[in-house]
């Protein structure tokens, strides 16, 4: 598709961590919104996720793009940069994609911001300090803004901490239904709704163990041909 081609380009020269599977599943995420509430994104860095979302929504019902960050870095960015401001490198690659008007940056830390925000939330994407009780306080501040039928992503799940919120907090919660790990990336997606199913309680307890399965593969010495096996059999998961 031209559309997402040219995104593509776009955030191929925003430095940050996204690959294109992600962005582009982020882009059809904000395109299917409705406006029911709006589009969080907790951690921009230099707005490589930003920019795939606000194209997304611009695509779709061009719903208002929130991007929440300090723009100081997380904890694990300072360790090896002692001084950080993405702040101008953000808002310049927001104009070189022409997406500025449909983003509101909030130069602040996620839970400073939460208290004063009132609008519902249709799309929330946690990407901010993957720390576990950074990743708890977002998930569990961010997750009553979010409507019923309104998506949770969460990047990076192969860290630690948003692995463990994700297994304790948000597959333990009977408000979470269509949970998954989209395929060739790192990220984890799920719905809310007011009460989920027995058998979607007993999918999300399954879904943690292929999860383990599927981390601990990728950490063990096998031949190409038994992983690409291993790695066939857990596509389902996505
Ligand atoms: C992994 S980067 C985000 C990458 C970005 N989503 C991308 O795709 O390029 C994490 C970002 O989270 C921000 N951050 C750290 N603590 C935060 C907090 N408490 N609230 C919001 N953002 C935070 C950092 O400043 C950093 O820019």
């Amino acid at each position: 598709m031209d559309a997402i081609k040219d995104v593509r380009l776009i955030t191929n020269s925003v430095e940050g961590w996204l690959n294109d599977t992600e962005g582009i599943y982020l882009y059809d995420s904000a395109r299917s919104c409705t406006g029911k509430g709006v589009i969080v994104e907790i951690g921009s860095w230099k707005g490589k996720s930003t920019i795939w979302l606000a194209k997304g929504s611009l695509a779709g019902h061009s719903i208002q793009v929130y991007a929440i960050d300090p723009h100081t870095g997380s904890e694990e960015h300072r360790a090896i940069m002692p001084y950080i401001d993405t702040y101008r490198d953000f808002i310049s690659n927001l104009q070189m994609a022409s997406v500025n008007h449909i983003v509101k940056p909030i130069r602040k830390t996620s839970a400073e911001t939460v208290a004063d925000f009132s609008s519902p939330v249709e799309l929330l994407f946690i990407d901010g300090a993957h720390d576990f009780l950074s990743v708890k306080r977002d998930f569990l501040n961010w997750f009553p803004r979010l409507i019923e039928g309104g998506l949770v992503v969460f990047h990076d799940t192969d860290w630690d901490g948003p692995r463990k919120v994700i297994e304790q907090l948000v597959l333990n919660s009977r408000m979470i239904t269509n949970a998954g790990f989209l395929s060739g990336s790192s990220i984890f997606h799920a719905k809310k709704i007011r009460k989920n199913s027995v058998s979607d309680a007993l999918f999300n307890r399954y879904l943690i163990y292929l999860r383990r399965f599927s981390l601990y593969l990728s950490t063990i010495q096998l031949p190409a041909s038994v992983k690409r096996i291993g790695n066939n059999a857990l596509k389902f998961i996505s």
